[in-house]
């Protein structure tokens, strides 16, 4: 059957990565979560004291960095590694999250990754997530969503992920959290979250995780279909 690419966009906790989790399963397809790329940049920048206005100090910590993902039968899904060492947790604490949309809005960071992300998605058949995918990692993807929802709605559904591993923050941090990485990440010169003129939006304000599968699978298959009658599928 014919691959495709599917690039998922939008506001952190939408449910982007857990939805593309699900379809990827569902279609066979691999899952990458792009996110987890800066998040493990942003950790190692921590880890090693990299001061974010110093270039050269930048350029030279990216030569060291290698994010990568294996497959994890237990947990059915990829972890992430960075340099050899299963960084999956650590990356999802909420000091990362205070501080990745600050990494990732450095140019030289972002040019690193996409170029790691576009030979990730070389072979198609799979779902990636993340903020500028359908615009500008994989800009001709053959199906492209964009994701929203309501900030409360958000900030409880993150709320409770980080509950569930025992991680207890207050939602209005949870609130102010995700509201200033959507103003970073929205509004920073290279590769900002930006809804691609051919995506379709998906508010996930009401929906339930299964609905929101069951819109992309069924998106999808039609999609997969169509290359696959205009033969322009690899
Ligand atoms: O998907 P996430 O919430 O785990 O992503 C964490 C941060 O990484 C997000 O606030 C912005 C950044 N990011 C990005 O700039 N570009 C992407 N393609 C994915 C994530």
């Amino acid at each position: 059957m014919n691959k495709i690419v599917i690039a998922i966009d939008g506001y952190s906790a939408c449910g982007k990565s857990t939805t593309a989790k699900e379809v990827a399963k569902a279609l066979g397809y691999t899952y990458i979560d792009s996110g987890a790329m800066y998040r493990a940049v942003t950790l190692y920048f921590h880890e090693n004291h990299i001061s974010l206005t110093n270039d050269k100090e930048i350029a030279k910590a990216i030569e060291n960095i290698e994010v990568t993902f294996r497959y994890d039968e237990e947990a059915g899904k990829n972890l992430a590694y960075l340099n050899g060492l299963n960084v999956e947790n650590e990356i999802r604490e909420m000091y990362v999250s205070e501080n990745v949309s600050q990494v990732s809005r450095i140019k030289a960071v972002r040019e690193a990754l996409v170029l790691q992300q576009q030979k990730l998605g070389k072979k198609k058949g799979v779902v990636m997530d993340g903020r500028d995918i359908g615009t500008v990692v994989f800009p001709n993807a053959e199906l492209k969503i964009f994701m929203l929802a309501d900030l409360y709605v958000r900030a409880t559904r993150r709320q409770n992920e980080l509950l569930g591993k025992d991680q207890m923050v207050d939602l209005e941090q949870v609130k102010k959290n995700l509201a200033t990485r959507d103003s970073i990440d929205t509004t920073r010169e290279v590769g900002p979250l930006k809804q691609a003129d051919d995506a379709v939006v998906l508010d996930t304000t009401f929906m339930t995780l299964e609905e929101q599968v069951d819109e992309v699978v069924n998106l999808a298959l039609s999609k997969i279909v169509k290359e696959k009658e205009t033969g322009m599928g690899s």
